[in-house]
């Protein structure tokens, strides 16, 4: 019988799906749900110093199974975050708080009150791409990526990945700086930054013109950056974007992902979509002979056309 369970920088996850940051996880009650429906782990909403209300409507497209928002970072305040935290925590999956901010200070306060709130991991939002002054306007550099994350990580006792934007021209530099700068693993990808135009009302949809393209339609992309940044670091990658299946769930694997995390088929699909996805994974790895998760992080790598 094949065994799902990962250790991700020393965090046990039961297998190796986590909630994607951004969907069902602003309160207490909604991620322990998640966890209840087969999560290994959950990704807090990225949560700021002060509370923010976020862009106006529209901020949601649906194109198809795929998505673009423009949500822009709306969270309640890491003071009152706290006590939902407290809540998701009692489900018994490792949380993994999501923390965003306007500079290597900041960011690195915010890491330091999310673990003091009780997160059993940090994951550095540096790669939104609809927020202004935070996410990928601060994380679109190798330089301020190594900065951010040698701040956060030095008032840190507990693991932080490095959450990277595609936007970009080389995410393997933003990988290898987030490496240097002590970031534990590297989590990719966040969403593709775009835009939808109405023809019958001339304008763009989205109140803030431009969102993040997320589902199934970025799925390549996101393997590509998980296989690129495979061969270019040594800590664990988190590979997510537009996971539906364990087959997608698998090609992460197969690219260089210890585990992956899974957002907008939630929206779309419930959170059943994790029990479906272990399950589908389970029967390819008793089909092929695979025991452990790890025996195929990466395994894309060693053969060639
Ligand atoms: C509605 C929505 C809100 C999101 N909010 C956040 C967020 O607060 N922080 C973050 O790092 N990523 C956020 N994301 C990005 C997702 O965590 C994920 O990286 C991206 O959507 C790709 O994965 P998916 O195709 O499984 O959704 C959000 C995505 C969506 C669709």
């Amino acid at each position: 019988m094949a065994d799902l369970s990962v250790d991700i920088c020393g965090l046990s996850l039961k297998n190796p799906t986590m909630l994607a940051s951004g969907v069902l996880d602003e309160t207490g009650k909604t991620m322990a749900s998640i966890a209840r429906a087969g999560a290994g782990a959950v990704v807090t909403k990225s949560i700021g110093r002060e509370p923010r209300q976020g862009h106006g409507s529209p901020c949601i497209v649906e194109l198809g199974d795929s998505l673009v928002n423009a949500m822009g970072l709306p969270n309640p305040g890491i003071d009152v975050f706290g006590r939902e935290l407290e809540e998701a925590k009692k489900a018994g999956v490792p949380i993994i708080g999501s923390v965003f901010g306007g500079g290597e200070a900041e960011i690195a306060e915010m890491a330091r009150l999310m673990a003091d709130a009780g997160a059993d991991a940090i994951e550095l939002n540096l790669s939104c791409p609809h927020a202004k002054g935070f996410g990928a306007e601060v994380g679109s550099t190798p330089e301020r990526v190594e900065s951010i994350c040698r701040a956060a990580r030095s008032g840190l006792d507990i693991p932080m990945f490095a959450k990277l934007t595609p936007n970009t021209s080389s995410i393997v530099d933003l990988a290898k700086a987030a490496e240097r700068g002590g970031a534990d693993a590297i989590v990719a990808i966040n969403t593709l930054k775009g835009m939808v135009i109405s023809p019958e009302a001339r304008m763009p949809v989205l109140a803030n013109r431009f969102g993040g393209l997320s589902g199934p339609s970025i799925r390549p992309i996101g393997v590509r950056c998980v296989y690129e940044i495979r061969g270019a670091v040594k800590i664990p990658i988190i590979g997510v974007g537009g996971i539906e299946s364990g087959n997608d769930a698998l090609e992460y694997i197969m690219a260089g992902a210890s585990s992956v995390q899974i957002g907008t088929a939630v929206w779309k699909h419930g959170p059943e979509v994790f029990s479906k996805v272990c399950e589908d994974i389970s029967e390819f790895m008793n089909r092929n002979g695979f025991d452990r998760i790890f025996e195929m992080v990466g395994v894309a790598h060693e053969v060639k056309h």
